[in-house]
């Protein structure tokens, strides 16, 4: 065949495959851009005819917290990382156009809204929702004037605090989404996967659907469901379709699945596709992940039938600088370092999280324990959501479980994190509520165990005693896993918290073999003039333990599942066990602009396969001073150091030990460290003596970002020496300025105490580092980030936004 006639076939192919395709009925809007905003109540804005033409112009997701200044007086205190809520007002003005909208029936989906959020479309009235981590919905069909100007208003209320002990973020922070479908469509979170049966040789995948069917004959309605592999390969279709009460129910059988797993996060498509009288009306596709998992009383948690340790974090979702305003990119950057260090476990502590996050978790291969609440009917801060518990806990928790119970990611619901009513004096409320949240959720999915994150690990814990509890859940308490078969014979242990080590990123307390339990109970105040934790690994809070002392435990013992340690990143708030003018925590692995602390490496060499070889501190002291050099590895038998070329001897981990110790005199220089194994080099890393600040290095985490107005480049900002050796001390202020089609989103520098702006043009370093987050606009070009500061050669990187 000559390549016009192959050409002209393959032409006519494709014209006659569109020809065939079905337009999807369902519309799915992003519903983002153009809203007002206003700080403050105000008179009537939700009337329609309002002139809101003062008002700012934004682009969801939004949390005007951020936007701040950190606050000593701040209602929100301690826990809210010391910056403001209040009221806020958002109105959008839009039209829909009659051709496309006629007949539907319209619905607006937030993803989350913190918090007591209340929304009117053309001034009437649609309702309110308390939880601020709930996503929720309200039709708007028979309200809006197709063709013309509508107007919907949404109130936000985070004017009573503290209702939070963690940074909660304010406004509309998460997605906002214009669904249009046909009146007979499958409902919202209307479609339940489940995959009871999966052998090597044959997946069974059984999809119940829920319909909206107004005045329809259920006769006239049928459904196919088609799965597909990740080429488009049609690998499955349904069988016969069983109705009853508006409910569907059909099963498909896959052969030879390709499981799901951390490793390997192989995910099929299922296109649902709903026909009344043979005429397409709806059509959604979710992801479908094939596996299955057990959790052992003796051997632990296992996938697919293989052993597999949770090596879990826990995690607010504040995004650092960004605040909790969703942006999926700087979600993912989180994941792509967790996965990385040998993370596969993410907690969402303690409440739904947003649906990006089950999305990538699904994608990039991690384990989720899915929680809801952080109190029950007992407060923990005055204004929290027990107020609201009684009123709206059925339905909060059967929205969370019906939105997440498609994500193969999700292995555990937790319903709970240190409940008030676990403590003995609330014995009949304690099993009260757990028997009635676990029917909520048993209600509609039982594939998945049951736990509550426990800080009384007594076996006479009132929830725990009350028999539900699918899994023991224990916070801390280490001493506590370890007679825990004696406590709890026959049962299933899983530590849904751990660790809550502290730690400032490139700050070091000598001696590092001496841990520091501070501050000395959990309400007798804690201070010293730095306001630092050293990063050796060698403090923790008193309820908890150092990495080391907390991985060696949970390594050795089979029976425990895993771990969630408190917490992959640093958080805003809390900043135990510093109050003011400490403003965020210290309890990440990782710190607020997502610079890695030196145990980060512990757990690389640990539970990757990766060599390392990560030598610390920095090697910039006192001349004669002695210094504790720390080396974690792996994948070798012993590590020799080397200080200006002289050997100080080798040395290789004892026992369970999980690093290597030398002290060594301060002299400038050069300390090498060579790893072995059998006598063979297998790695080798330096540090030096840096001089003093002598330009900016830029450094950008990704150079082509999409032109989409959400996409992000982080920039990390490394002050150097003339040698390009990082300063481990500078603290240079650095100004940036942005040419081309984007803008700077946020700026840090992982210090818990700094008090500059996170959405300066500026921003001082802070142990050497600092971070400049860009974003992208809509529109294409070369992005131009420019750095300077005083007496320091200028940094410049370049970023292409298509
Ligand atoms: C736990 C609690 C977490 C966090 C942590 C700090 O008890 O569940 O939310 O406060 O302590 O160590």
């Amino acid at each position: 065949m000559n390549r016009f006639v192959s050409f002209f076939s393959a032409a006519l192919i494709l014209t006659l495959l569109s020809c065939n395709v079905v337009k999807n009925p369902r519309l799915t809007d992003n519903f983002n851009d153009g809203w007002k905003f206003h700080l403050g109540d105000t008179i009537d804005p939700q009337s329609p005819e309002f002139n809101d033409q003062s008002w700012r112009m934004l682009t969801l997701p939004h949390d005007w917290s951020i936007e701040g200044s950190f606050d000593k007086n701040s209602k929100a205190g301690y826990g809210g990382g010391y910056l403001n809520g209040g009221i806020g007002w958002y109105r959008k003005t839009f039209i829909l156009d009659k051709n496309i909208y006629q007949d539907k029936d319209i619905f607006i989906d937030f993803d989350g809204v913190y918090c007591n959020s209340e929304v009117w479309i053309n001034g009437h009235y649609l309702g309110k929702r308390p939880n601020g981590y709930i996503s929720f919905q309200y039709e708007l069909t028979k309200y809006l004037k197709l063709g013309k100007r509508n107007v919907i208003a949404v109130r936000v209320d985070n004017s009573h605090q503290p209702n939070s002990r963690w940074y909660s973020g304010c406004g509309i922070y998460r997605n906002v989404w214009l669904n249009a479908v046909s009146p007979v469509h499958f409902k919202q979170w209307g479609i339940g996967i489940t995959t009871p049966k999966v052998t090597p040789q044959k997946a069974t995948i059984k999809t119940q659907f829920q319909i909206s069917l107004p005045g329809t004959d259920s006769s006239a309605v049928t459904i196919e469901a088609k799965l597909y592999d990740t080429e488009g390969k049609l690998v499955a279709q349904n069988g016969k379709v069983v109705s009853k009460d508006k409910k569907y129910n059909t099963t498909l059988e896959l052969i030879a699945p390709h499981l799901w797993s951390t490793e390997d996060p192989y995910l099929y498509k299922l296109v649902s596709q709903l026909y009344v009288n043979k005429k397409l009306t709806d059509q959604v596709t979710t992801q479908v992940g094939v596996r299955y998992f057990n959790f052992d009383a003796d051997n632990g948690f296992s996938l697919n039938g293989k052993p597999l340790k949770i090596v879990g974090v826990c995690n607010h979702h504040d995004l650092g600088c960004l605040g909790t305003a969703v942006n999926k990119r700087a979600i993912e950057r989180q994941l792509e370092i967790l996965k990385a260090m040998g993370c596969n476990g993410i907690r969402t502590s303690h409440n739904p999280p947003a649906p990006e996050l089950l999305d990538l978790c699904d994608k990039m291969g991690f384990v989720v324990m899915d929680e809801a609440f952080d109190m029950w009917e007992k407060s923990k801060t005055t204004f929290d959501y027990s107020h609201e518990f009684k009123k709206w806990h059925t339905r909060d928790l059967q929205d969370q479980v019906l939105r997440d119970r498609n994500h193969p990611s999700v292995v555990v619901w937790s319903v709970g994190n240190e409940i008030p009513e676990q403590w003995r004096d609330s014995l009949n409320a304690g099993a009260r509520i757990m028997k009635n949240l676990c029917s909520i959720v048993r209600s509609i999915d039982t594939t998945r165990p049951i736990v509550t994150a426990n800080n009384e690990p007594n076996p006479k814990n009132a929830i725990i005693n009350s028999g539900e509890t699918d899994l023991i859940g224990i916070n801390y308490h280490i001493e506590n896993w370890l007679k825990f078969k004696q406590d709890y014979p026959g049962k299933k242990l899983i530590v849904t918290e751990s660790t809550s080590a502290l730690q400032t990123r490139g700050w070091y307390q000598m001696p590092s073999d001496s841990i520091a339990r501070v501050p000395k109970r959990w309400d007798i105040p804690y201070s010293t003039p730095h306001h630092f934790c050293s990063a050796y690994d060698n403090c923790s809070a008193p309820w908890g333990s150092t990495h080391e002392e907390t991985w060696k435990v949970v390594k050795a013992n089979p029976y425990v599942s895993g771990m969630f340690v408190w917490t992959g990143f640093d958080y805003i708030g809390e900043p135990t066990p510093y109050t003011w003018p400490s403003r965020s925590s210290y309890f990440g692995i990782v710190d607020l602009a997502g610079f890695p602390k030196d145990v980060y490496y512990m757990y690389q060499s640990e539970c990757t396969t990766k060599t390392v070889l990560h030598l610390f501190p920095h090697w910039n002291w006192k001349p004669g001073q002695t210094v504790d050099m720390w080396a974690y590895y792996n994948n070798a038998d012993e590590v020799e150091l080397f200080l200006n070329g002289r050997s100080l001897g080798r040395q290789h981990k004892v026992g369970d030990q999980l690093h290597v110790m030398w002290k060594v005199p301060f002299e400038a220089g050069t300390l090498r460290a060579i790893s072995y194994k059998q006598g063979r080099q297998v790695a080798s890393t330096e540090v030096k003596t840096a001089g003093i600040p002598n330009r900016i290095r830029l450094t950008a985490d990704r150079r082509k970002i999409t032109a989409d107005g959400s996409d992000l480049s982080f920039v990390t900002i490394d002050i150097v020496d003339k040698d390009g050796n990082l300063v481990p001390d500078a603290d240079n202020l650095v100004k940036f300025q942005l040419e081309g089609p984007g803008k700077i989103a946020g700026v840090d520098n992982g210090s818990p105490i700094s008090m500059e702006s996170f959405k300066a043009d500026h921003r001082k370093a802070f142990n050497g580092k600092a971070l400049c987050v860009v974003q992208s606009k809509k529109r294409s070009g070369i992005i131009r980030l420019t750095a300077t500061s005083a007496g320091l050669a200028t940094g410049i990187v370049e970023i292409s936004s298509k």
